[in-house]
């Protein structure tokens, strides 16, 4: 039996990739806070659903990464529900192109075997926090996609998405994808302080105390923008990725390539709007430097 592990009266998870929530109605209904990843979770999930007799009523996207979108068509099909997800990341869920047109600035290399491909999208309503439940909320979480939220269940359950990330996938990726980077570390500031039952983050544990995973982020963005400061030294873009990637180290394929390139992109920019480098063009490429 797939465990769903228990993290409120009425509140569960499916501990995958991407953890996705489960919310028993107690009618035979379900509604999911994402629903699954690129790997086997959409199976593990269905499932897990079928031994409890659960139908899904609604799924909940936080936003519209293909980590945590995948199983949107398989329940929307099996079940009829509706799929929901917030402000833009709503486009995102039905447009398949968009992700991957995102990270490489264009047309996925070799794209029937990229990462971010996904056949089809699907059709997705506003999340707001009118269509929700009694005793669900909405919490705006910006910083790593363009408009992602957190989700409370009524039993005082926190469904974090990607907002903050644990010390051991920070040290595993180097570079995990934030887009705006000053987003990002306000957002894992705001965490510090966030109240709650549990704490469900998309790729750790869960936890009744995030305060200290919040700080930890923060932290962390701040050095790795001091880390891309280090190296704007009238310097191009290629010539700090190159040497971002050979000091953190990191390996590379074509789909890390679009991911890294764009993220060190979103550090020189949050740089940028610090004011303390500055960026002009010579030939024909960006030049970066202190100021
Ligand atoms: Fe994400």
């Amino acid at each position: 039996m797939f465990q769903f592990l228990p993290c409120g009266k009425n509140t569960y998870y499916l501990r995958c990739f991407s953890n996705i929530g489960v919310y028993d109605l107690g009618n035979g209904e379900a509604i999911l806070i994402d629903s699954g990843d690129h790997k086997k979770s959409v199976s593990d999930l269905d499932k897990a659903l079928t031994e409890r007799n659960l139908r899904v009523k609604m799924i909940l996207n936080t936003h519209g990464h293909i980590d945590h979108i995948n199983g949107n068509r398989f329940f929307k099909e099996k079940y009829g529900c509706t799929v929901y997800a917030p402000s833009i990341e709503r486009y995102f869920v039905e447009e398949s192109t968009l992700e991957p047109s995102y990270y490489y600035t264009g047309i996925p290399v070799n794209r029937k075997r990229s990462f971010f491909f996904r056949p089809l999208g699907t059709p997705a309503e506003l999340l707001t926090p009118e269509i929700l439940p009694a005793g669900f909320e909405l919490l705006s979480l910006p910083g790593h996609a363009f408009n992602m939220v957190g989700i409370k269940t009524p039993d005082d359950v926190w469904f974090l998405a990607d907002a903050l990330i644990d010390p051991a996938t920070y040290e595993a990726y180097k570079l995990p994808a934030f887009r705006d980077i000053n987003e990002s570390i306000a957002t894992a500031k705001m965490l510090t302080t966030l109240q709650g039952a549990y704490f469900v983050p998309a790729h750790c544990e869960a936890t009744t105390d995030i305060s200290a995973l919040a700080a930890y982020n923060a932290e962390a963005l701040e050095k790795t923008k001091t880390f891309f400061l280090s190296l704007c030294d009238n310097k191009r873009f290629d010539e700090i990725f190159t040497a971002a990637c050979e000091q953190l180290p990191l390996t590379m394929d074509m789909d890390k390539y679009a991911k890294i390139s764009a993220t060190v992109k979103c550090y020189l920019q949050a740089l940028l709007e610090d004011g303390v480098i500055g960026a002009r063009i010579e030939g024909f490429h960006p030049v970066y430097y202190r100021v």
